[in-house]
Order: C-alpha cells, then structure tokens, then sequence
C-alpha cells in the first residue's frame, strides 16, 4: 500500500493507528464525520485557524467557542459552564502554536460526559503534555505534515481504537479526488520556484506565484466570510463540496490522491523530524527567554512562539522591512469573526481577544533574526491581561 511507510513512521512515533490522509483539514472531516451525530455541536478554541472552523460547519456540526487562558490560547475547561458540557458532541483541542491544551482533564471530562475528544495537532508534532505525545489521548488526532514536517501537503489520522481503521480508510477514500499530473508538477517544481523568487528578492512576484499555486489567497488576517453563500452551504451539509471555497484556502490540493513525487518527499522530510523539531526546540528556547514570552511549562519543540507585544501590527510591519514574515495570525477569535448565526459565543470572550490582539507567532527557526528586529524597534512586551 503506498502509503504504509508513512504511516509505519508516524505508528512508530505515537504509539497509535495512523491513517495517511491528503491535508490535515481532510482528516478532521472524516473524523467529525465519524464522531459526531449531524447537527452536534462541538467545543472549540476560537484564536484558530478559520479553515478549522469551516471544517466543523461542513460536516453539519455547530462550532462553540471556549473560553481560553490569555497567555497562550489554550482551553480553559475550568471555565467551560456545566450547562455548555451538557449540549456537546465532542472536544476539539487546537494546541496552538504547539501549546497544549489540557488533554488529561479534557479527555478525563469528555469520558464522563460519553462525549469525544477530538485533537487537532497540526501545529502540535512534537509536544507532549503529561509525559505523553499530544494527540495520544483522544478518540482520534489529526496531523499535519505541511507545518513542521514543511511537506505542504499531507498528514494523519490518529485512532484510539485500531479497528476503527477500515471504516476511516473507506471514508476518506470515498473522499479523494483523483490525482492531477498538473497539480504533482506544481508541486514538484514549488520548492525551486519558491527559492528562485525568493532568491530574487522579489517578495511581490513570490506572493503573486504563490497565489498561482493556491497557497496564498488571503488579502486580510481571515478569510472573507460571505455570509450569504455560508449559509447557503451550510444548509447543504454535512458535505465538503458546498464548503470547498472556505476549506481550500491556502491548500487546493487538499483532497487530492497524492502522487509518487509528493510521498516520496514527505517520506524524506518525515523521516528528518528529529532533527527539525530539535532545531525548532532550540528556537523556541530562545524566544521563550525574553520578556515578550508570557507562557510557562517545559519547552517544547513550538511550531511557531507566541510573544506577546503591545503593538502587533507595528512588529509585524518592522519583521517585514527585514524580510521575515509573520503568518498563522487568528485576530480576531472566531465568534467575533463569524458571530451567532454560525457559532455559539465564547461566554468569556475577552482572554481570546487579549490573546489574539498582541499574539506575534514567531519562527523557531528565525528566533535570531526575529529577536534583533524586535530590540531594535523597541517592541514592547504587552500590557498585562486585564490591566
Ligand atoms: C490549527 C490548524 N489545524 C489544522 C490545519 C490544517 O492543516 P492542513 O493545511 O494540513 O490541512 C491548520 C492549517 O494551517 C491549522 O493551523
């Protein structure tokens, strides 16, 4: 089977059954699909990505947005009301950044309450909490394999239960859409084309190649939400063809049966994670030493550091002078971005806004660049929470 070295690779790794699926967006569907009744509602974080929240609307669920802890965005279950757990399906963890949320209390709670944890750890490949992996404590994981791993294609879906493994493989298969030979070209010839422009130092012709190949399509932070037609689609699900212009974004390829030259680089690229999370290790270490850390616990491999500084924007503009830029943005939190008529609202929605307002995701593996930058504009650390 063609995708059995991967996923041996990604067993050997968590411990866990791993099913090889084209996009990480692609893995959340069949396991919501799975998991979820039609019309469930799901827990979520809102300082997430809004394909995520997409995802959850197209297989027929309603999205509820946590309330979060302001220094890193993760699930307050704490501060979740009673009545809220009672109306839920499932729990989607986010694990921003690779912060992790707390899986032991969430798992332990969604056990007693007959409901399923869902981890999405996309951005989560090489943290751990509890001294276990994220993404070993739920019902079912998703990875991604385009952040880390920079694949730009491909990730898993990770189950507790192995003889689930059939009925998920029948389901994403039913999923694919035949592979292109245009599409493996484009994805052959992007690591050179990337490299060229950049190399160019023609950071608009990269921008507008990229947009070519589908991968940068967003003009704003979030994607614009055409509420008319949202609803229109939202109508027609649980089904992802009347969501493919909210879920594509960034990824058309998304659903894609992957070629030979996509497998065989991520096969190369996922078996040097080691080393990559390592180097990402490092800079988060860095990062997390300076006054714009705010978030405690061991160092994890992070994929991106969340600093916290008083004027995003102006960060931002001064990383982009030095040719660093910033993505993975989620300003502002999804209920503030979609509103009632598509998800219920955090009933504490001001940590998220807090979060989401100053968040500077930074590059481990620009920690150098990125701190000279920032002292050298004189970039504040965020007034505190509350104040
Ligand atoms: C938190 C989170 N989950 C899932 C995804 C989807 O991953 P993929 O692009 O592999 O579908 C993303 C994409 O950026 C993400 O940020």
């Amino acid at each position: 089977m063609v995708y059995a070295a991967l996923e041996r690779s990604m067993r050997a790794r968590l411990g866990r059954e791993c099913l090889y699926v084209p996009s990480c967006r692609l893995g959340l569907y069949v396991a919501l699909r799975h998991f979820c009744p039609p019309g469930g509602r799901v827990l979520m974080s809102p300082v997430n990505d809004d394909v995520i929240f997409f995802v959850v609307l197209a297989a027929g669920l309603r999205p509820v947005q946590a309330p979060l802890r302001p220094h890193d965005a993760t699930i307050d279950a704490a501060a979740v009301p009673e009545d809220v757990w009672r109306g839920l399906s499932a729990v989607l963890t986010t694990n921003l950044y690779g912060n992790p949320d707390p899986a032991p209390q969430l798992a332990a709670r969604c056990a007693e309450s007959g409901i399923a944890l869902l981890e999405d750890a996309a951005h989560a490949i090489g943290s751990e909490i509890g001294g276990r992996p994220v993404g070993t404590y739920g019902d079912a994981s998703v990875f991604s394999l385009s952040k880390h791993t920079g694949a730009k294609a491909g990730g898993f879906l990770a189950v507790r239960d192995p003889a689930l493994r059939a009925g998920l493989e029948r389901a994403r298969d039913a999923l694919l859409r035949p592979a292109r030979a245009g599409a493996e070209l484009a994805y052959a010839l992007r690591p050179s084309a990337e490299a060229a422009v950049r190399g160019l130092r023609l950071a608009g012709a990269a921008r507008a190649a990229m947009r070519l190949l589908g991968a940068v399509e967003r003009q704003e932070i979030r994607m614009p939400l055409r509420p008319g037609g949202l609803k229109a689609a939202t109508a027609r699900a649980p089904a992802l063809g009347p969501f493919h212009p909210w879920v594509r974004v960034d990824m058309h390829d998304y659903r894609l049966t992957p070629g030979r030259v996509r497998l065989r680089r991520t096969e190369r690229l996922l078996g040097r994670l080691g080393t990559t999370l390592a180097a990402h290790r490092a800079g988060t270490e860095k990062l997390l030493a300076t006054p714009w850390a705010l978030a405690t616990g061991p160092v994890q491999p992070l994929f991106r550091v969340p600093l916290l500084v008083a004027d995003r924007d102006a960060a931002i503009a001064a990383l982009a002078r030095a040719r660093v830029t910033t993505g993975y943005l989620y300003d502002p939190p999804l209920d503030d971005y979609a509103g009632a008529p598509f998800t219920d609202v955090s009933p504490a929605p001001e940590a998220a806004r807090w979060f989401a307002r100053h968040a500077l995701p930074a590059d481990p593996l620009r920690a150098d660049v990125t701190l000279g930058v920032l002292r050298a504009s004189g970039a504040r650390p965020a007034p505190p929470y509350g104040d």
